[in-house]
């Protein structure tokens, strides 16, 4: 796994040089440009950024180099590399992590090699005083034809171009351990992840190996260079981070897959989560969780992901939870413990970025809007004013399925 994060890790050596002045690495680091370029979220975002990307396995020498924007000085960064062997072929992965930056600043960056350098990207950190920001959160992507993902986060980046990040609510594939089904995903995510960062959540698929049998999520947990702030033994599968006023938690709801692996997965992740929540002051709270907390089709029966977290949201007056895994639209009126409160915590499924369906989904007692999500594809907004939260879910084609507006 790529060693994470720590800029005294990574920089090993860092170079100033002048637009048009190229430092030589030397005849043999001629290779394939590098590829599925992504930005990830970090517990800071506005000073820190991580950046990722793949290429042949022969390209061990790779470097990242940015720029403020509309400036000549341009600094260049030794990735973290590491040769990766997969099901499809095998790779070299790449990363850094920026440090230091300047808040509501625009970087030029691009990575590669003297002979293989990327086109320049662009990433803007957030603001110091950000109190108003937009996300794209997409549920479900995984897919037979990642097409159909495709088209949805093009659309949803097309409409939304004033989005600071995007979530993916897990089951990004299919087979989590297939690198072709990985190349899909990031391909129909170019333009939108290279831009703004990804908060991904591990869902189940993310666990699984062919022949319908579970492991660990090794490749999603290679892939992303998530903010290692999570309980020991599960750093990367549950994470924290900030962003304007609001505060995000992400948690690993797949007990049963790892039940051999990690059998006190709810246990570590309930301590950890009443301790992260107790200590944040943002006055937004929401937690980002890919399968649902509550039995069907009854919505005042708590799961076993519910009874261990549920008491803990409603103690900590988390605002939203967004869920994922059926396949479907609902949002539920505030909740306490599973029963209508004023005060409570509103649960939305989010839907399907992917083609796959559920036709046997159910309207829960509880869920004022729904929608089975079998027509087409869906996409959420979540914007926030410092006082007010909208959420908004949007079908493929524009159509507006709910709307929504939560005010402190
Ligand atoms: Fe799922």
């Amino acid at each position: 796994m790529l060693s994470k994060k720590s800029l005294s890790m990574i920089l090993l050596f860092t170079f100033f040089i002048g637009t048009g002045t190229y430092f030589t690495f030397g005849e043999n680091l001629i290779g394939p440009t590098p590829h599925y370029i992504t930005q990830t979220i970090t517990a800071d975002s506005k000073t820190t950024r991580t950046i990722a990307w793949q290429t042949t396995p022969s390209e061990v020498d790779q470097f990242l180099e940015y720029k403020e924007l509309n400036t000549s000085q341009t600094t260049l960064l030794v990735a973290n590399s590491q040769k990766l062997t997969t099901n499809a072929e095998d790779m070299t992965l790449h990363c850094v992590t920026l440090t230091g930056l300047t808040p509501s600043t625009t970087y030029d960056y691009r990575v590669g090699s003297h002979n293989n350098w990327s086109d320049w990207q662009k990433l803007t950190t957030e603001g110091l005083d950000t109190t108003s920001f937009k996300a794209i959160i997409f549920g479900d992507s995984q897919s037979s034809d990642y097409a159909v993902w495709k088209q949805t986060a093009q659309t949803a980046w097309s409409k939304n171009k004033d989005a600071s990040f995007f979530i993916n609510m897990g089951d990004l594939v299919d087979i989590g351990s297939h690198y072709d089904q990985w190349k899909s995903w990031f391909d129909g995510a170019k333009g939108m992840i290279d831009t703004i960062p990804v908060a991904p959540l591990s869902g189940n698929h993310e666990n699984y190996l062919p022949g319908g049998t579970f492991s660990p999520a090794f490749l999603y947990l290679e892939l992303f260079n998530l903010p290692m702030n999570g309980p020991d033994g599960l750093k990367g599968q549950a994470y924290s981070f900030d962003y304007g006023d609001v505060h995000f938690v992400v948690l690993d709801s797949q007990a049963e897959e790892l039940d051999k692996f990690q059998p006190d997965l709810l246990m570590k992740q309930k301590t950890w989560l009443e301790q992260n929540l107790k200590a944040t002051a943002k006055p937004w709270k929401i937690l980002l969780i890919h399968r649902g907390l509550f039995s069907h089709p009854d919505v005042a029966n708590l799961n076993e992901l519910g009874k261990a977290f549920v008491p803990i949201l409603d103690q900590y007056h988390v605002d939203l939870v967004f869920t994922a895994h059926i396949h479907t639209y609902g949002r539920t009126t505030p909740l306490l413990n599973g029963n209508a409160a004023e005060k409570g915590t509103v649960y939305i499924s989010t839907g399907r970025s992917g083609d796959k369906t559920w036709s046997d989904s159910k309207q829960k007692p509880s869920e004022v809007v729904y929608d089975t999500a079998l027509d087409m594809p869906n996409y959420l907004t979540l914007e926030t004013t410092g006082n007010t939260l909208k959420v908004t879910n949007i079908k493929q084609d524009g159509t507006l399925i709910d709307q929504f507006v939560l005010k402190k």
